[in-house]
C-alpha cells in the first residue's frame, strides 16, 4: 500500500510543472475511488474523526492514532513544526499515508486582526473583505493551517446574541455577497495553490435565530423562512465553491442541526449537490443526546451519520460506535463511503497529497505592510458615523489646543481586537489613544484619563478627574462600549445598553458644556438611546482590530471621511428585537400619525384603542438607527431614479439608475444601496429587500450615474410550494444611502403567456 501512495506522489511530482491536471474533477474522483477501495472500515472511520491537538507536541496518543489511521484531521495546533511532525507521521507512518486537514478558527485575521466580521460587513466592500480573508489565509498557512472555520454566515437579527459579532449582519443580500468574498479570499482561485486554505461556511443552519438571543438555544424557523432567509447565504457559498460546511449546535424545528436530515441531505446534497465536506461543531454529535434526541452516544453517531455529517469535530461518538453500527447493518458501508469520499475529495482539492508539509519560506510572502494596510483600510471603512451635530467632526488639529481622551476603551490593545482572536498578536495593536497622540500630539495637548477600570465598572471615583480634564479641554473624545469578552460564542446579553456606569460618565462629561464625541467599540449593535442625545457626535467602531487606533484617529481628524454603513438595525430598546429593515408590512402597518406613546395616554378619558397598528406603546416602530445608515463629512444628493424599462418579461434584466452628487466640500466614499419590493405575491414579501450596493468615491461637486442591473431571478423567492420563483407584477425600487431612502421608481414584470 505504501507503494501505491508513493506511486501517487511520483505521479504528482512529474506533473507538478504542468497546469495542475490533478485538480480536474475527474482525476480527483478517480483518485478518491482508488483510495477508498484500499481502505479498511477502521481507516474510513478514522478519516471521519477530527482530534483536538492543542496539547503538547505530537503527543503519543495522537501519534499512535495517526499511525493507525484513526485520525482524519486535527484542530488547534498552530506550531508549524508540530503540524509538520503530525503530517509526517500521517503521511509516512500510516498504512495509506493520507495527509491531515489542519483546522483552526481563523475568523477575522490570524496574527493581524481585521475588524470583527460584523465590522467588516459595515464596509460594504467586497474587495476589501476578500483581501482581509486573503491576508488571514496567507498568515495562517505559515503555521501549517489548511482549513479555517469561517466565514460564519448565520443571518443575525438579534443583537443580544453574542455571535452577531462574528456574523455579517441581518441582510441576506449583504451576507451572500460578503460570504462569497470571504470564501474567495480564503480559498484563492485554486485550493491547491500555496497560500489557499479551505473555508467553512457555518453554522448550517438557522443558528442566528436562537430564541431570545441566548447562545445555543432552540431555533424555530418555518421552512419558508429558512429557505428565503437563513439558507440563502449557504447556497451562495456552495455556489461559490466553499470546500466545507459546519453544522449548527442548535435545535432546528425540533431536530438539532447536527442530526437534521432535511438540512444535510435533502437541501444540501439533493437540492444543492454539495460534494464538499460537512463537519459537526465541537462535540455536537454527542450533544444530540443532551438535546434529548438520542439515548446515548451510539444513537447520536447513528443520527449524525444518517443525517450526513461526514466528520466529527472533537468527540468520539464516531470513533467509538460507527463500526458497530455498520456491523449491525444500521449504517450502510456505502453511506460511510460517501462521507469518506467527501473528506478525501476536500484533501485532494487542497493538494495535500502532493504538498502535505509546510515550509514557511516557500510560501508566498505577504508584501511588507500588506496585512497592516488591509487591517487599517478595513477598520477605516467599517466605522459608522451615527451622528454629527453642527459639524462637530472632523476635529481640527489647527483649531484645538487640547483634547481630552477619556474612557475604558481608549487604550485597550487587546479589547479592540474583538472576539475569536486565538492567534492575534496584541503587540501589533495600535490603540486610539496612541494613534491620536501620533497624529496630533505635536499640535494638540492630548490628555488621557481612563476613568473606568473596564466597561462594566460601577466605580465612579475617577469621574471627577475626568470631568475636570474634559472641562479644561477644547473637546472630549469618549471611548466607550464593551470589551471583547462581552460578545462572541456563549457571550450573549439580555440588556444591550452600555454596561456599567458608562452612561453616567457621559452625563457628567456632558455637563462641562464642551463638545463631546463618543466613539463606541463593541461586538454588537447597542441600545444607545440613553446617551445619543448627550453627545454631539458618535462613531460606532465595532471591535476594529489591530489598526483600529490609526483608522479612528484619521476619521476623527478628517484625514478621511467616515463611510461605513450599518449591517444591522440599531433598536431603541431591547424589547424591539427582532427589528430589521426587511420586515413584512402586516395588515396594520404603523405610520407616524397612527401610533401613540405611553406617556401621552390620557387615562382620565377612557380609551380602548390607540392607533391600532403594529407598534410598541413605549418604543414606536422605528429603530434608533436604520440598516444601511451611516453619515459622512460630505453630503450626497440622490435624484433622477429611473428604470431602463417600465415593463420587462421573465428572464429579462432591468437597469435601475440614479444620479449621485457629492454636494459637500470633501472627497468621500458613499455606499449606494438598491432596495426592491414585490408589491403583491402569493406569499407576503418584505417591505424592502437589499438587491445591490456599490461603494463609490466622489470628489466635491462631482456627479455620477450609479446603475444596478436587476435580473428577474434576483427577485426570486420561495413560495408556498417551497420552490424558487419570480412572480409577475409590480415592483418598487429605491436607490439611496440607507434603507430609509425615499427615492423610488417602479417597473412591472409582465407574464408573456
Ligand atoms: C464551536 C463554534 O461554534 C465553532 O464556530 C468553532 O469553529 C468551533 N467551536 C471550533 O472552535
Amino acid at each position: 500500500m505504501m507503494v501505491a501512495f508513493c506511486g501517487l506522489l511520483l505521479m504528482t511530482n512529474m506533473s507538478a510543472s504542468i497546469a495542475n491536471p490533478l485538480n480536474d474533477p475527474e482525476t480527483i474522483e478517480r483518485r478518491v475511488t482508488e483510495l477508498l477501495g484500499q481502505m479498511t472500515l477502521a481507516e474510513k472511520i478514522g478519516q471521519m474523526s477530527q482530534h483536538n491537538a492543542s496539547e503538547g507536541y505530537a503527543p503519543d496518543y495522537l501519534a499512535d492514532g495517526l499511525r493507525a489511521g484513526r485520525v482524519g484531521s486535527v484542530i488547534n495546533v498552530v506550531d508549524v513544526d508540530a503540524v509538520n511532525e503530525l503530517q509526517r507521521i500521517a503521511v509516512e507512518e500510516s498504512r495509506l499515508g493520507i495527509p491531515l486537514m489542519v483546522g483552526r478558527d481563523v475568523i477575522h485575521g490570524f496574527e493581524t486582526i481585521m475588524p470583527i466580521p460584523l465590522g467588516q460587513a459595515a464596509t460594504w466592500n467586497r474587495e476589501l473583505v476578500k483581501e482581509g480573508a486573503r491576508v488571514a489565509a496567507l498568515e495562517a498557512v505559515t503555521a501549517g493551517i489548511n482549513w479555517t472555520f469561517a466565514p460564519m454566515i448565520d443571518i443575525s437579527r438579534d443583537a443580544r446574541w453574542g455571535r452577531i459579532a462574528e456574523s455579517l449582519g441581518e441582510s441576506v443580500f449583504l451576507t451572500n455577497e460578503l460570504a462569497v468574498a470571504m470564501v474567495a479570499g480564503f480559498q484563492g482561485d485554486d485550493l491547491a495553490k500555496p497560500g489557499s486554505i479551505a473555508a467553512c461556511a457555518k453554522h448550517f443552519a438557522g443558528y442566528g435565530a436562537v430564541e431570545s438571543g441566548r447562545d445555543y438555544a432552540t431555533t424555530n424557523i418555518p421552512e419558508i423562512k429558512l429557505r428565503n432567509v437563513h439558507l440563502r447565504p449557504f447556497k451562495a457559498a456552495v455556489d461559490a465553491g466553499v470546500a466545507t460546511l459546519m453544522t449548527s449546535f442548535s435545535d432546528v424545528n425540533g431536530v438539532p442541526a447536527t442530526g437534521n436530515e432535511f438540512l444535510l441531505r435533502q437541501v444540501l446534497r439533493d437540492e444543492w449537490n454539495f460534494d464538499g465536506l460537512v463537519v459537526s461543531d465541537w462535540d455536537s454529535i454527542r450533544q444530540l443526546q443532551v438535546h434529548g434526541l438520542t439515548e446515548n452516544d451510539k444513537e447520536s453517531a447513528f443520527e449524525a451519520a444518517t443525517a450526513g455529517v461526514d466528520m466529527e469535530m472533537h468527540g468520539d461518538a464516531y470513533s467509538n460506535h460507527l463500526a458497530e453500527l455498520v456491523e449491525e447493518g444500521r449504517i450502510s458501508i456505502s453511506s460511510i463511503d460517501t462521507a469518506v469520499a467527501n473528506i478525501l475529495r476536500a484533501k485532494f482539492r487542497l493538494g495535500l497529497f502532493e504538498n502535505p508539509f509546510t515550509n514557511p519560506e516557500k510560501l508566498p510572502s505577504i508584501a511588507n505592510g500588506r496585512a497592516l494596510e488591509t487591517a487599517q483600510q478595513a477598520a477605516l471603512q467599517s466605522v459608522v458615523m451615527l451622528k454629527n451635530d453642527h459639524g462637530t467632526l472632523p476635529l481640527s488639529a489647527e483649531q484645538l489646543s487640547s483634547v481630552a481622551v477619556i474612557g475604558p476603551l481608549a487604550d485597550a490593545p487587546y479589547q479592540q481586537l474583538g472576539t475569536w482572536i486565538f492567534d492575534g498578536d496584541v503587540e501589533l495593536s495600535i490603540t486610539p489613544m496612541h494613534a491620536i497622540h501620533s497624529l496630533v500630539g505635536r499640535d494638540v495637548d492630548v490628555r488621557y484619563v481612563r476613568a473606568m477600570e473596564n466597561s462594566r465598572s460601577r466605580v465612579s471615583e475617577a469621574f471627577d478627574e475626568a470631568v475636570e480634564i474634559a472641562g479644561d479641554s477644547d473637546a472630549t473624545i469618549l471611548f466607550l462600549g464593551e470589551e471583547s469578552i462581552l460578545s462572541g460564542e456563549a457571550h450573549s446579553r439580555a440588556d444591550i445598553n452600555l454596561p456599567g456606569d458608562q452612561a453616567e460618565l457621559v452625563r457628567r462629561i456632558r455637563e462641562t458644556g464642551k463638545p463631546v464625541i463618543a466613539v463606541i467599540l463593541a461586538g454588537r449593535p447597542l441600545t444607545l438611546t440613553n446617551i445619543v442625545d448627550q453627545v454631539d457626535a458618535m462613531l460606532f467602531a465595532w471591535h476594529p482590530g489591530t489598526m483600529g487606533g490609526p483608522a479612528i484617529a484619521d476619521l476623527l481628524f478628517g484625514i478621511e471621511s467616515p463611510s461605513g454603513k450599518l449591517p444591522a438595525t440599531f433598536p431603541r430598546m431591547v424589547g424591539q428585537i427582532p427589528i430589521y429593515y426587511s420586515q413584512k408590512n402586516t395588515g396594520k402597518p404603523p405610520s407616524p400619525d397612527k401610533i401613540a406613546h405611553i406617556d401621552e395616554i390620557d387615562t382620565r378619558a377612557p380609551q380602548t384603542s390607540l392607533g391600532m397598528t403594529a407598534f410598541h406603546l413605549d418604543a414606536g416602530y422605528t429603530p434608533l438607527f436604520a440598516f444601511g445608515h451611516g453619515l459622512s463629512y460630505t453630503t450626497f444628493d440622490y435624484e433622477h431614479i429611473r428604470p431602463s424599462a417600465y415593463e420587462i418579461g421573465p428572464g429579462d434584466t432591468v437597469t435601475i439608475s440614479a444620479e449621485l452628487t457629492n454636494s459637500g466640500d470633501v472627497a468621500a466614499d458613499e455606499v449606494v444601496q438598491l432596495y426592491a419590493r414585490d408589491l403583491v405575491a402569493t406569499v407576503t414579501r418584505p417591505v424592502r429587500e437589499l438587491k445591490g450596493f456599490k461603494r463609490v468615491r466622489l470628489e466635491p461637486g462631482q456627479t455620477v450615474t450609479v446603475a444596478f442591473d436587476l435580473h428577474t431571478n434576483d427577485l426570486a423567492f420561495y413560495g408556498r410550494d417551497m420552490r424558487l420563483r419570480t412572480e409577475p407584477g409590480e415592483f418598487h425600487v429605491w436607490i439611496g444611502g440607507s434603507s430609509e431612502t425615499e427615492l423610488r421608481t417602479e417597473f412591472r414584470i409582465v407574464d408573456n403567456d
